[in-house]
């Protein structure tokens, strides 16, 4: 038989979604596995919303819909842009998909040539990487570490920009280094990208989980900036929504229209009745963010208490998200329960195998040293997750 497609069979499948299933055979197995891996909240969908999705349900919302969504949706996300980071956008600027994911894909797609760079700043969100490859374009890496909070910094862009330099992504704050630009580092990476007539990605999904300073759109900063910017956000993170599947743009004109034109030959429109009930998250009562936001915070101060307290392994505070993304380089080439550490990957397996903890190993959002845990999970397994690592560090296996 012929090969299948060379670029499809380049794609890395998602390592926290290998993480996840991994730990979930061993759990279906009767393993205690304590699960930090997904990047999911454990809260539910809140009532309101589920009402609303129930009563689209009811009223017989089961037709297809504008590719880019409907217009009481992308009126509501318009209000609650400007309502809750002061942006002002019209309806003509929101396209409406299948989740975050998808959009950044689509507006990825709209935006690239085959061959055109599009600068990458790491430690990186998984997927970005390989929706650039998947468009034929070549993804630019820039290094960071804690020396940096894991942000570039404008020289640093300016020095990665070539002639084929198309676009730049950034996630504000950062999954998974929870980092947080603020305006004025924003403003200085905005000229970079003006000066070199470039295009940017904001990926803001996790916008309102911000626990230290203040979020400011890269939208807000500079109008020259706002009109090769497109914003990707979201129900997921914010709204505990993450099967329902709706995410947006939010940027110019001319792309979100050729956005809505390439979803009208590949996926249509994003569920009508998951469009319904983001009505409602984003035009209903908002005490359910600052609830989850409140238990967000107890569980990061709690994490950071303990890690705190160990000496083998470290953390930066993270300012937002819900990740921390602990150094863990301390212990290579040390044994630990048996195991040769020599990196994060060691690491994370050696944890999972003798600690019974599943975290995501580093390699995977392009850094070394580090493994990422979510602190989307209850406090209760928090805690038990870090006793099981303090022993495992102490050489005392769980399992
Ligand atoms: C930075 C970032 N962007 C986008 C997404 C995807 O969100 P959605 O569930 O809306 O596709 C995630 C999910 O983990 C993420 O971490």
């Amino acid at each position: 038989m012929k090969p299948l497609s060379s670029q499809a069979r380049a794609i890395k499948p998602s390592a926290t979604l290998a993480i996840n299933a991994i730990s979930q055979d061993l759990k279906a197995k009767g393993v205690d596995v304590v699960s930090f891996g997904a990047g999911e909240t454990d809260f539910f969908t809140p009532d309101h919303i589920k009402a609303a999705g129930i009563a689209a349900i009811e009223q017989n919302k089961s037709y297809y819909t504008s590719s880019s969504g409907i217009a009481p949706l992308k009126s509501a996300i318009c209000g609650y842009l400007d309502r809750t980071f002061g942006l002002k956008y019209e309806n003509k600027n929101i396209c409406v998909s299948s989740g975050a994911k998808h959009v950044l894909y689509i507006a990825m797609r709209v935006m690239l040539n085959p061959g055109d760079e599009v600068i990458l700043p790491a430690p990186y969100w998984v997927t970005y990487e390989e929706a650039i490859r998947m468009c034929g374009a070549v993804p630019v890496i820039l290094n960071t570490d804690e020396s940096t909070r894991f942000k570039i910094s404008p020289e640093q862009l300016a020095a990665a920009v070539t002639e084929r330099t198309k676009c730049v992504i950034l996630t504000n704050p950062s999954n998974p280094t929870g980092m947080l630009y603020s305006e004025e580092e924003l403003s200085g990476l905005a000229k970079v990208i003006v000066d070199n007539d470039l295009y940017l990605i904001d990926d803001e999904i996790y916008a309102t989980l911000v626990y230290e300073g203040k979020f400011v759109s890269a939208a807000a900063v500079d109008p020259e900036l706002t009109k090769r910017t497109v914003i990707v956000n979201g129900v997921s993170k914010t709204y505990a929504m993450t099967g329902w599947r709706i995410g947006f743009a939010a940027g110019p004109a001319e792309i979100i229209k050729l956005m809505d034109t390439y979803l009208s030959h590949s996926t249509g429109n994003a569920s009508n009745i998951a469009q319904y009930a983001s009505i409602a998250a984003y035009a209903g009562d908002q005490e359910c963010v600052a609830k989850m936001h409140a238990e967000f915070t107890k569980r990061r101060a709690y994490f950071l208490e303990r890690v705190a307290a160990m000496d083998k392994v470290s953390c930066l505070p993270p300012d937002g998200a819900f990740y921390i993304f602990m150094n863990v380089s301390k212990t290579f080439g040390s044994t630990l329960c048996g195991e040769k550490i020599d990196n994060a990957d060691d690491f994370a397996q050696a944890l999972l195998k003798h600690g019974l903890v599943a975290t995501v190993p580093g390699a995977a959002f392009g850094s070394q040293n580090h493994i990422r845990w979510s602190y989307a999970t209850s406090i209760e397994n928090i805690k038990k997750g870090l006793d099981r690592l303090e022993r495992f560090l102490n050489n005392e296996p769980t399992a």
